[in-house]
């Protein structure tokens, strides 16, 4: 007779993140890998996602129901000019990367705009993915992502269809915005592609868009003194 082979429990360490305020930057917020105290991944035994009880308010007290992301905000550039365009509006910066995260954090404390800005340092996927609601977000930032050129690399890109499913179902319904820039001409090919064969999904600006409100980011900045080419556009969803 066969012998049965008993599945161990599956080791899915980036499901396992802890949401949580810097002691320091009371508006940088670290969605990071939570360990033990032997840093040992712990295991979800069935291993689905991690899903946290998180809500709005946890990180913006004052929230008054407008909440916007931005997807790898760098520096902070285009966060802090538009959270201080519209103190009513709450909007969360993100950032893999600490140094940046808590360089954007100074700027946002600079600039006054730590009641409606917040900035998320770790992967955003994860954090649209395993924190965010259903209906709760009113639009979307994302300027100039690593565009990871090498073929082999490609699968590190975030703009993805699963990246799109995680921004379908957290936006609002009715229409919502998505606003999208990059200098890189192959990667805004396959986004635009990819934005346009997602259900719901219309390219309403298509490589033709301004900067959104006149803010331009840091990278944009930079590229355009180099003289590249920027392609910015504007894409609803609709549910
Ligand atoms: C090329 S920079 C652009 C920064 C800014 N948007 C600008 O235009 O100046 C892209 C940024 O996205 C961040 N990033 C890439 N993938 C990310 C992810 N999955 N979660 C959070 N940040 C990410 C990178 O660390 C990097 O700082």
């Amino acid at each position: 007779m066969k012998e049965e082979t008993v599945e161990s429990a599956v080791v899915i360490p980036e499901f396992i993140r802890d949401l949580k305020q810097d002691p320091e930057m009371k508006g940088l917020w670290h969605y990071v890998f939570r360990s033990d105290e032997n840093r040992k991944p712990i295991r979800t035994p069935d291993g689905k996602p991690d899903k946290r009880p998180f809500q709005w308010r946890d990180i913006f007290p004052e929230e008054n129901g407008h909440v916007e992301v931005e997807i790898g905000s760098g520096k902070g550039n285009f966060l802090v000019d538009y959270a201080q365009k519209h103190p009513d509006y709450f909007i969360m910066g993100s950032e893999w990367d600490y140094t940046w995260a808590a360089f954007a954090h100074g700027r946002m404390e600079k600039r006054g705009v730590l009641h409606n800005a917040a900035m998320l340092r770790g992967d955003v996927f994860y954090f649209l993915r395993d924190c965010v609601k259903d209906n709760t977000v009113d639009a979307f930032h994302m300027y100039f992502p690593d565009p990871w050129p090498k073929e082999r690399h490609h699968k590190n890109r975030l703009l993805r269809p699963d990246f799109l499913a995680e921004v379908a179902r957290v936006l609002k319904p009715g229409k919502r915005i998505f606003y999208w820039g990059t200098d890189h001409k192959e990667y805004n090919e396959i986004a635009l592609e990819t934005f346009d064969a997602f259900p719901g999904c219309k390219v309403v600006e298509r490589n033709t868009a301004e900067p959104t409100e006149g803010i331009t980011t840091g990278f944009e900045r930079k590229y355009k003194k180099e003289g590249r080419p920027i392609y910015r556009s504007v894409i609803e969803f609709e549910k």
